[in-house]
């Protein structure tokens, strides 16, 4: 097929498009590089480096390439920047969807496969959380991916458009960055590499479902299939993990053990979060292989190996 990747020079994206060029695909990325690196970039792929938002630029692509399917990564994922610029927020993440919403239904792309997030569910302690839990952000981050699963669910219903929604637990690994939502294991992994000291918000007691970036980029590859239908998929492992359990997990698989400073929580930030992925193993066929602690070894390797580069 031919895919496009939006926000595939990001940590996810990236990961998405190497999975597809080793499944046989032809790509192209679209990324204005805001949080994004070059250098992730699959060489296999085409880079076409502007903003999603301009939205003639990707209309006349995507005339020009006639895609089949199109992976939109590119967003403003940041919880606590959403707080504090709820505009620039929903001009990224709403408006950008809307541009690829667009140009997708105007040239015929069969499938729109969508980054949303368990951010929609909010602070809900029933984990592990199913697809039809009520959606109550906390923050206007969830918010936007709330309206953006809306926009998706009436495309498809004015236009036909077909989407995958696919509701990412916190994901980790290798390129991660700061920016990402999962980004306590980049934090506390690249802290370690370097002996610096840990902060952890709140009592470090709030829970997370890592889920690892191969695992997830299966699941991207797995929204393709020709029987999935339109809808919400959580892509999670069910299983929680305390800040407080992942930093005992990389103190040891460091060897690093550094002080640990506990500041306040966190505006936006969720107590408790899992996702439930009995439909994504029923209908994407979909599991997440990785455990906790392999997954986190491959991801401290990376950084620690980064940090002895710089
Ligand atoms: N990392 C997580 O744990 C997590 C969890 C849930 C959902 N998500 C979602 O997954 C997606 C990917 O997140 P990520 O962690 O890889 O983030 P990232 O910041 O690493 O990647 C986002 C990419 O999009 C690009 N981008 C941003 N705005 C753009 C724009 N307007 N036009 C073109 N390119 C743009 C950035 O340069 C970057 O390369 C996002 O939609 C995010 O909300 C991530």
């Amino acid at each position: 097929m031919n895919i496009l990747v939006t926000g595939g020079a990001g940590f996810i994206g990236s990961h998405i498009t190497d999975a597809l060029i080793e499944a046989g695909h032809k790509v192209a990325v679209v990324d204005n590089l805001s949080s994004g690196t070059k250098e992730y970039i699959n060489k296999a792929a085409a880079f076409y480096e502007f903003d999603v938002r301009d939205g003639e630029r990707l209309l006349s692509l995507c005339e020009e390439e006639q895609f089949d399917a199109v992976f939109h990564e590119a967003a403003q994922t940041q919880v606590p920047y959403s707080q504090t610029y709820p505009q620039i927020d929903a001009d990224e993440n709403i408006m950008g969807l809307l541009s690829v919403l667009e140009s997708a239904r105007k040239t015929g792309v069969k499938r729109v496969v969508f980054s949303s997030s368990a951010a929609v569910y909010g602070d809900n302690p029933n984990v592990p959380l199913r697809e039809d839990a009520p959606v109550a952000p906390t923050s206007f981050y969830g918010l936007s991916k709330v309206v953006s699963e809306q926009y998706l669910q009436m495309y498809h219903k004015v236009f036909g458009l077909e989407y995958i929604i696919l509701r990412y637990a916190n994901v980790y690994g290798e390129r991660q960055g700061i920016h990402g939502e999962g980004g306590v294991v980049y934090v506390f992994s690249t802290a370690l590499a370097a002996g610096k000291k840990l902060t952890v918000f709140g009592d470090g007691e709030q829970s997370r479902d890592f889920v690892y970036v191969k695992d997830v980029a299966q699941a991207n590859l797995a929204a393709l299939q020709g029987d999935v239908r339109p809808g919400i998929y959580n892509i999670g492992t069910t299983v929680e993990t305390t800040v407080n359990a992942l930093k005992e997990i990389l103190f040891y698989l460091s060897g690093v053990t550094t002080a640990v400073y506990y500041d306040d929580v966190r505006n936006g930030d969720i107590i408790r979060s899992a996702l439930d992925n009995c439909k994504a193993k029923a209908q994407l066929h979909w599991r997440p292989h990785t455990k906790l602690i392999p997954g986190l070894t491959s991801t401290y390797a990376y950084f620690a190996e980064e940090a002895s580069r710089e």
